[in-house]
């Protein structure tokens, strides 16, 4: 097992499932790691769990509700003053709103927590990153982004929404995004690489009605646990052999080649400028949904007219 200590790791949605199994992983090879959960109480819960299964008493809880961009710039700043070098981000949380609902920074909520918040998280940790060089991004993905249509200029659901489509085109855009970073961090030592954990026994899709879910009940027993989903993600992130591979899309423990709408440069260069607007890293002052820019909302009015904003969101479990 190679060590990690002396290393800093950011692991979100550790709270559960794959994430959890990453962190505990981490925890174990010695790694000073950052637990991220949208409640604080659980992330405080999978720090003590984590520290007392482990005997690392490095790792510490951090709270953040990713679908609001306004807590991840704040959970960042806080991150950078204390770890000024980060050696590992793993960007795992994820969900799947059932119904569209807006974030309170009016951006639809699967669209938000998956490519949104990970993008900007990992932009507003980048100096720290490039800090601490040799340094990874890990980004999970999945291999339902096969199923994605990616239409940049509809990446909200407008006008008629639907859960899968919408977890599958988040899904095609944490690859393109990895595309996008590894070519913008070229040269400074960090490499960025994303995983499909494979089929997992987790909570995600606990929200999912109706005879959607017939399929998941029918697959439960051929699902992995979530420390055989933590494998791929762990060899990204840890395993010398993977220390200068970047840009790459891996099926559990195999390099894929990813949907070829996945895997378009000049589409992951686009997605990249659509997001700095979406998200851009520091919020606009007093503008409104704290963390949106002008332009973003005028992209966004067609789609607000057919939805009702909600104070805060939590994708369907
Ligand atoms: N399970 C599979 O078969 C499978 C297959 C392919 C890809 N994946 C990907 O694997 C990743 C991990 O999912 P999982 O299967 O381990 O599911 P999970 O057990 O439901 O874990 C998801 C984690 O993300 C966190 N999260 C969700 N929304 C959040 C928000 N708004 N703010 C902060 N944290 C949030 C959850 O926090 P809470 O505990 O607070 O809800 C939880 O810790 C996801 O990116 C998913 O797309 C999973």
């Amino acid at each position: 097992m190679s060590t990690m200590t002396g290393q800093v790791a950011l692991v979100t949605g550790a709270t559960s499932g794959i994430g959890r199994a990453v962190a505990t992983d981490l925890a174990r090879r010695g790694a000073t790691v950052i637990v991220v959960g949208r409640d604080p109480y659980k992330a405080r819960d999978a720090q003590a769990a984590i520290r007392l299964g482990t005997g690392n008493d490095t790792v510490v809880a951090e709270a953040a509700d990713l679908a609001s961009q306004a807590e991840i710039r704040a959970m960042a700043a806080r991150v950078r003053a204390r770890f000024p070098r980060l050696h590992l981000l793993v960007n795992n949380a994820g969900g799947i709103s059932m119904e569209r609902r807006l974030t309170v920074d009016r951006i639809e909520t699967t669209l938000a927590v998956n490519h949104l918040a990970p993008y900007l998280l990992t932009r507003l940790l980048t100096d720290a990153l490039v800090a601490a060089a040799p340094a990874r991004v890990v980004t999970v993905a999945s291999e339902m982004h096969r199923l994605a249509r990616v239409d940049l200029d509809d990446l909200q659901g407008v006008p008629r929404y639907d859960a899968v489509r919408a977890y599958s085109l988040t899904k095609a855009l944490n690859i393109l995004f990895t595309i996008e970073l590894a070519r913008r961090l070229e040269g400074t030592g960090v490499v960025a690489n994303a995983v499909h954990p494979g089929g997992v026994d987790t909570g995600i899709w606990r929200g999912v009605r109706g005879w959607r879910r017939w399929p998941i009940l029918a697959m439960r027993p051929f699902l992995a646990s979530p420390e055989r989903g933590a494998e791929g993600p762990l060899m990204l992130a840890v395993d010398p052999a993977y220390a200068g591979v970047t840009g790459r899309y891996f099926n559990r423990r195999k390099e894929s080649r990813p949907a070829p709408a996945a895997r378009d440069p000049e589409t992951a260069a686009r997605l990249w400028e659509i997001s700095a607007t979406l998200a851009p890293q520091s919020a606009p002052d007093g503008g409104p949904g704290d963390g949106t820019s002008d332009a973003a909302l005028a992209n966004l009015s067609a789609f607000s007219k057919r939805s009702r904003p909600i104070r805060s969101t939590t994708p369907e479990r």
